[in-house]
């Protein structure tokens, strides 16, 4: 089971010392735990979380070793920093910055070549839910990516991501049933997980952990969601 924090554009160093300082002193033995701070506040959490079993994600990643591409961080870099790996194709990046499934396929690459895990985000809008075309969608975006021991999903439908409105644990089973029998990888489910539906999601059979956004903020919730793993 996996929990992973995506803390998205919040948390600078200051306040990831002090959320990372907390999360050190909890008892989550047995359980994965990644957080994925912003790019500048990765060194700090690599730091305090030294010698934890907790480790420490990038939002993004660039497909190039280096190069000019202005505002890009390489895998090679992320690598140096001792990052251990990162999120590839969040909705957020294919809805806001033009991420495509093929630079998705790119990124994830280049990332998994370079010897990070990778976190690689599928998911379908509502408008594509209510069109009859999820599953469509799904294989077109899992399409571009290979099986890989470093490789693993998060289905995060995006009209739950951010909204308060959750799957039902049986549509995320269905979804994630689809998801791998199209890949076969471990699948987190994202989109508005909190400490009070986290343990009836993660109790579904292909449900192998969670992607979490805002109930990661708060050192309380991300650990209430942890400990509900640990249960589960
Ligand atoms: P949310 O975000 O938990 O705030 O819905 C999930 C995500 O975007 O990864």
């Amino acid at each position: 089971m996996l929990i992973a924090g995506n803390w998205k554009m919040f948390k600078g160093p200051a306040e990831t010392a002090e959320f990372c300082l907390g999360l050190r002193e909890q008892e989550l033995d047995g359980l994965d735990v990644v957080v994925c701070p912003p790019f500048v506040s990765l060194a700090v959490a690599v730091q305090l979380l030294a010698g934890t079993e907790i480790a420490v994600a990038a939002q993004n990643v660039h497909w190039d070793a280096e190069g000019a591409y202005t505002g890009e961080v390489s895998a090679a870099m992320l690598r140096e920093l001792g990052v251990y790996g990162t999120i590839v194709g969040h909705s957020e990046r294919r809805q806001y910055f033009g991420e495509t499934d093929e630079t998705v396929a790119m990124r994830v690459h280049a990332a998994l070549g370079a010897g990070l895990f990778v976190i690689a985000c599928v998911g379908e809008t509502e408008e594509e839910r209510e069109g009859g075309e999820t599953e469509n969608v799904l294989r077109r975006q899992l399409s571009v990516l290979e099986p890989d021991d470093n490789l693993v999903l998060a289905y995060e439908p995006v009209w739950a991501i951010g909204t308060g409105k959750t799957a039902t644990p049986a549509l995320a089973q269905e979804a994630h049933a689809f998801v791998k029998s199209q890949l076969d990888a471990p699948v987190l489910y994202g989109g508005s997980v909190k400490p009070d539906n986290a343990a009836e999601l993660l109790a579904q059979a292909d449900v192998d952990g969670a992607l979490v956004g805002g109930a990661s903020l708060e050192l309380e919730s991300f650990t209430a969601i942890c400990r509900a793993a640990l249960r589960s």
